[in-house]
Parts: structure tokens; sequence; C-alpha cells
């Protein structure tokens, strides 16, 4: 990032002194966003807390005065609102880090020492905190990163001893925060193959619950780390105070909130320290992953813009740029395709009006080849039965189709079946003593080893430098670990985090040399996705359930947290909705398809081209607009999505219908947001199916304000089970 102005402020314990503090005689450390501030403390003692965490208060002198105010009974260690909670001396719940010393020692103390605040441009400013412990040579820093603009903290910690020997790390959070209200709600997330993101909200309860995985690779399988805390009373989409969190890491992951005796809640997040002691040396540092949050005091929605908005300017690859619609050939032909029928599709790529072909998995490995999910897998040459052309004489037939060529890769993993495995045993992961145990018949590679970083990064380089024109990448992951153990590592208890360093290693070679090229981020579905991961792929593949009566609901769960261009939706056979409704779907992101397009009816294959063109035209604001979800399937009979671009002139609105039922529809208006009052607008329903008129009025003028108060009706219903409506400004 470039940096246009730097302030630094070197804050020593006695030497500096600002308005609030001759208030308080205190330090305190204001960390403020536009509306938003978490507010540190420096204790008498030296320790440092937190004292606020809400909305923005006008007057920063008065955060000092903020702990007065409460009446909640006694801090008996005088540290639940420790900033970064030590373990082993004072502290009597979670800790954020617990450490072992190199004389075997195992408390652990942490002082302020100083702070430095610095301003890396107009948005962005960063503040680290070091922390040191009075009794040994032991020192944390915190970093806050703000950005001022988009409500959003990222939050990590740097941990570096100077001790004789060793230090061994056992729980080294991201981010320890305290928030205090009169009850909390969390938003969390639970799931399995093809049920990504089913929500689960409820009041937390005192004590601690853990939201963490164990799973190593495929992390997010059972739960991903988004998870989001209403405070006082659930928030809605506009009103109430709401924090979101995840964390930026693609591997275990641990989300301790601990509603404390006082009635507060703690929130530890970082990687899971689970089978992961981590042996320090002495002048090393160790740097957790940044854990991410945003709050909202005006609900749901507003939350979610704005960690979109952050997405695309600060996280995601080319996140405010243009994506490919796609045609998939996995559900078309499985395993079971050649050169010929590959040929067929490309042709069809063309037809359908899709800008690039994807073949996905079965092209390559000989002696044992990729024809199902049980061999092969390791063996990246392309399979001279299938393809004896190879790669590019593919990529040179999309050429000529004027379509581009992308290719499916899963290049952590190894089927033991596989001249992969049979030659390098040693670079896989699994107990050298022990029956192997697989997931989908397969294994992972153990990156923490770099020659098996080298040889990942070779199957995308090889790729890349053999057919230059290839133009996608989708990787999948489809293994979690099993039997973790390295036969490369000394430390086997540093497994779980080196791998993920190991596969960041290897990503950051490819984008320091292919800094372009899109990639969907894929783990058998969603398995995957975060924000750390997001910084190297264009976007992600949220479920390989596509029925799109399940993906409303599950695109509308990632919404909370992931803008709609990282999300690749394709239309297919699942479910039994009508292609309208399907392809209607799969618009409200990134659209693909994955069907037989010559066994399509004609006016399904007419509407298909049709839909694409229609695509285009308001795709723009999809990816790179506001979105407003409109009304919840959970709550109501339609769910409806919209997205407005910047400045309030065009829109898109989805609208469905989630509920078969005798005459169930959208009896009532569904209130627009996001729109100018003032200005006035044309509706008009897009997407028909050939032949299918609307009942709508595509001529009449309506007001944002009447839009926004009254409301419009999409007259969703059945037969009409589906309808998308472009909204245009009229001048
Ligand atoms: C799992 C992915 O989610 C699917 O889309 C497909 O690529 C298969 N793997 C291929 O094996």
């Amino acid at each position: 990032m470039t940096q246009l102005t730097k302030t630094i402020i070197l804050a020593g314990v006695y030497c500096f002194l600002s308005l609030n503090q001759v208030f308080s005689q205190l330090t305190t450390i204001p960390i403020e966003t536009q509306h938003h501030a978490l507010v540190l403390q420096v204790a008498e003692n030296q320790d440092l807390n937190i004292i606020y965490f809400g909305k923005k208060l006008s007057r920063a002198e008065e955060y000092g005065q903020v702990p007065g105010v409460y009446r909640q009974s006694e801090d008996y260690t005088q540290m639940l609102n420790a900033a970064y909670t030590a373990s082993g001396s004072r502290n009597l719940l979670e800790p954020a880090i617990s450490v072992t010393h190199a004389d075997g020692n195992k408390s652990l103390d942490l002082k302020y020492v100083n702070h430095q605040q610095e301003r890396i441009d107009e948005n962005v400013s960063q503040l680290s905190v070091v922390l040191k412990d009075p009794a040994y040579d032991f020192e944390v820093t915190l970093y806050y990163k703000t950005y001022q603009q988009h409500d959003v903290v990222e939050q990590w910690s740097v941990i570096r001893h100077g001790e004789e020997a060793n230090v061994t790390l056992h729980k080294f959070a991201s981010a320890n925060l305290y928030l205090k209200a009169d009850s909390y709600w969390l938003r969390q997330y639970h799931g399995d193959w093809a049920q990504e993101m089913q929500p689960e909200e409820t009041r937390l309860t005192h004590g601690i619950k853990t939201l963490d995985t164990k799973l190593g690779t495929r992390a997010n399988l059972f739960q991903p780390s988004v998870f989001m805390v209403s405070l006082d009373k659930i928030a809605t989409e506009d009103e109430g105070q709401v924090l979101y969190g995840a964390l930026e890491w693609s591997g275990n992951f641990r989300i301790d909130l601990e509603l404390d005796p006082l009635d507060n809640l703690r929130i530890m997040a970082g990687m899971n320290n689970y089978a992961s002691d981590y042996s320090l040396p002495s002048g090393e540092a160790f740097q957790t992953p940044a854990f991410l949050y945003t709050f909202s005091n005006q609900g749901k929605g507003l939350a979610s813009r704005n960690l979109h908005n952050w997405a695309r300017e600060y996280k995601i690859l080319n996140g405010e740029g243009n994506r490919l619609t796609l045609l998939n050939n996995w559900e078309a032909t499985y395993f079971d395709f050649n050169e010929q029928i590959l040929k067929g599709l490309l042709s069809d790529t063309k037809q359908l009006g899709v800008d690039l072909f994807l073949l996905d998995d079965g092209w390559f490995a000989n002696k044992y080849p990729r024809n199902g999910d049980t061999a092969g897998l390791g063996d990246w040459e392309p399979n001279r039965e299938k393809l004896p052309n190879g790669i590019s004489v593919l990529v040179e037939e999309a050429e000529a189709h004027n379509v581009k060529f992308g290719i499916w890769i899963e290049p952590e993993m190894v089927n033991p079946k596989s001249e992969l495995y049979e030659n390098h045993p040693d670079w896989v992961i699994k107990q050298p003593e022990r029956e192997e145990y697989y997931f989908r018949n397969q294994l992972v590679l153990d990156l923490t080893n770099p020659e098996v970083q080298d040889f990942v990064f070779g199957i995308v380089d090889d790729l890349l430098t053999e057919n230059p024109e290839l133009a996608y990448i989708k990787w999948d992951c489809n293994a979690v670990i099993y039997n973790a153990y390295s036969a490369h590592l000394d430390q086997q208890s540093h497994l779980y985090i080196d791998y993920v360093r190991g596969l960041y290693g290897v990503l950051e070679r490819i984008r320091q040399k292919y800094p372009e090229v899109p990639m969907m981020l894929c783990s058998g579905g969603g398995g995957r996705v975060d924000y750390a991961a997001l910084q190297y792929f264009t976007e992600f593949w949220p479920s390989d359930n596509t029925d799109p009566l399940e993906r409303i609901y599950m695109q509308w769960e990632y919404s909370y947290f992931y803008p709609a261009i990282t999300s690749a939706n394709h239309v297919t056979d699942w479910g039994k909705q009508p292609i309208k409704f399907r392809t209607d779907v799969a618009m409200m992101g990134k659209m693909g398809f994955d069907i037989v397009v010559d066994e399509l009816a004609p006016n399904d294959l007419k509407f298909c081209q049709q839909a694409i063109d229609h695509y285009d035209t308001v795709k723009d604001i999809i990816w790179h607009g506001d979105q407003f979800r409109l009304s919840n399937p959970t709550e109501s009979n339609v769910a409806s999505v919209m997205y407005v671009d910047e400045a309030k002139s065009s829109g898109v609105i989805f609208n469905y219908l989630v509920n078969n039922r005798y005459r169930v529809g959208s009896h009532s208006p569904i209130r627009l947001k996001g729109l100018d009052a003032d200005k006035q607008y044309r509706v008009r329903e897009i997407n028909l199916y050939p032949g299918t008129p609307s009942t709508l009025d595509p001529e009449k003028i309506y007001s944002g304000d009447f839009l926004m108060n009254i409301g419009f009706n999409p007259d969703v219903r059945v037969g009409r089970n589906s309808v998308v409506l472009q909204l245009n400004e009229v001048q």
C-alpha cells in the first residue's frame, strides 16, 4: 500500500499526556473509525485494558469517564477487560495468550510500554502497542489497523522474546475484545458438504461459547470463522448494534466468546491452538493472522455494505475489477469426456454466449488415469487417452471460437493410487505407524515442506508457462487432514500452522508471477473461503449445492460477509425449478453454467442467451454496487435482494417465491432501499422467459420516496416465482 502521509506519535508511559489524560490522569488510546470506537486505557499498574467498545462518541475526552458510570460487580483480577489477556498470573478466565518460558515457568504478565500511531493514508491508520512482561524478556505488540470510511478494523499480534532458549506458545490469539451490553446475540454458522452457511442465532449465556475448526485444510466444512454479535437485541437489517467478526486464516481457527461474571462479553479470536504448541526461538517474531471486525449501529445491512466495500477495495484480488462468465463441464460430463467432447463444449460455450469454458476434474494422469475420484490425483500430465494432443490444443480451439479457456486443479492433494504417492510417500501428511484414512480417497500433501511447496507452485507455473493464454484456474481442496504428521517437521505441533503458512507462500509466489489470472477458491464447495485466501483469489465456490432454492438461503447468509462479486453461482440441473428461476439465482453474483447446452430445449437455450445479455447490462451493479437485503426468506414467503449503483440511478432487484402453499405471494409491496428519495425511477421486469409477458407496467414512474416508503410489488406468486426487476432513473 502506498503511504501518503505518515504521522508517528511515539508515546512513552511517563512522557505523554493528551487532553483526556489530563482529565483521567491515565493514558487513554481511542481507536476510532468513522462511527465506531475501541478505547484502550493504561491502568495505574500499567495493565492495558479496554474501557469502551461501541458507537464513537462525539467528544473523545469523555471515553475516560466510561468506566466510572458502571456499577457492575467486583473484578477480583482487575483484568477481565484486558486488551490481551495473559495467563498464569492474576487471570482467572480464558486467556488470549499462554506460554511456557525457557525456564519452564508458565506465568505471563503483560504491561504497557509504549504505543505508536501511523497514518498510512486518508482512510487507513495503524496503531501498535507494545506490552512487556516485567519478569521475563517477553513482549507482545498489538496491532490495530483501522479503515475509517468502512468502520473496519483488522487486529493482530506479534510475539517475541529474548529468553535463553525457546519459549512454547500454547495460545496466541490475534485479538481480544471486551463488549458491554444488556444481552448478546450470536449469529453463527454450521454446515457440511452441500449444506454450507446454516445459521443459528441465540442469546449468549454465561461461560464460553467456542467457534472452532480442527480440520486443517478444508477448515470451514463444519463451521466457518465468520460470525456476528448483536448487542441488547438481535439487530435487523436497518436497526441495532452489531459486530461482524472473521479470522483471516485458511486453517484451524478458534473464537472464544466468554460472558464473564460481570456480564460483559470477552472475545478471543485467533488460530486454533489445538495440537499446535508453537516453539518460538529467541529473537524470532511470531505473527498471528488478522482478526477482522466491523461494527454497525444501524443494523446488519450497513455492516455488510461496509464490509463489501472494504473487501473490494483492500482484500479481494481484483475486487473492483471484472469477472468472466463461464460454462463448466463438471456436472455435464463428470470424468467422462475426451478431446472431441470438449471441442463440442467449446462450441457450446460460444453458442451460449459466456466468456470462458472451464475444464473440470478428470483431464490428467496416465499410469493411474483420473477416471474417477479414486486415482490419479497428483499426476498433472494430461491424460493421453482422453486428450492425446494435450491442453494446448483445447486452448487454441477456444481461441478459434473466441472464448477463453480455464482449468481445474487440486494441487494440495494426492490419491494413494498415483505416481506422485509412489515416488514421494514422504510428501504426504500421514502417521507413519498408523493405517491411512482417507477423505474422498485422497490425502493431503505436506505443504510445510519446501519441496512440496515448489511442486505445488510448479503445477500452476507449468500450466501457465505452457499455455500462456490459459485464462482461469479453479483451485479445489476436497480433503481434511487426518493423521496429522509431517515427515519434514521436527516439531509436529507446528504442522497445522506451518501448513497454512506454506500454502500462503505458494499463493504469494503465484501472484508475484501471475498477478492477474482469475482463480476460483473451491473446497468441495465452500469449505475454505476467508479473507486471507481471497487476497489470492477472485471468487469462491459457495457450495456444490446449486439447487436454486437452497442457494437463495445460502447466498443470503454469505452476503452478510462477502460481496456478490466473489460468489460463483452456476446454473445446473440441481433442484426442480425451471431454467429461469435457476438462472435468476445465479445472476446474484458471478454467473456461470454447468449444464448440457445441446440438450436444452430451444426456448431454454434462447432464454439463457438472452439472460447473459441482460446480465451484461446489470452485472456491474451486482458486482460493484451496494447490496440491500429487502425481504428475508426465513421470515417471508418472498425473498428479495437489491443492488444499487453508487449514483443511486440504476438498480436490479431479484425476487423469489420460497413457499408453494396456496395463494402465497407478494401480497404487499416490498420497500426498496438505497435510492434517492428525490429521483424518479422506472421499474421494468427483465429476464422474462421467451413468450411470457410481464404483468408489470414498464412505463410507470415512481419517486425514490414512494419506492422506499410504500414499495413496489413484483407480483411474485405461483406461476411467477422468480421476478427480476431493473430500475433506472428517469431524468
Ligand atoms: C468438488 C467441487 O466442489 C466440484 O465443483 C468439482 O470441481 C469436483 N470437486 C471435482 O472433483
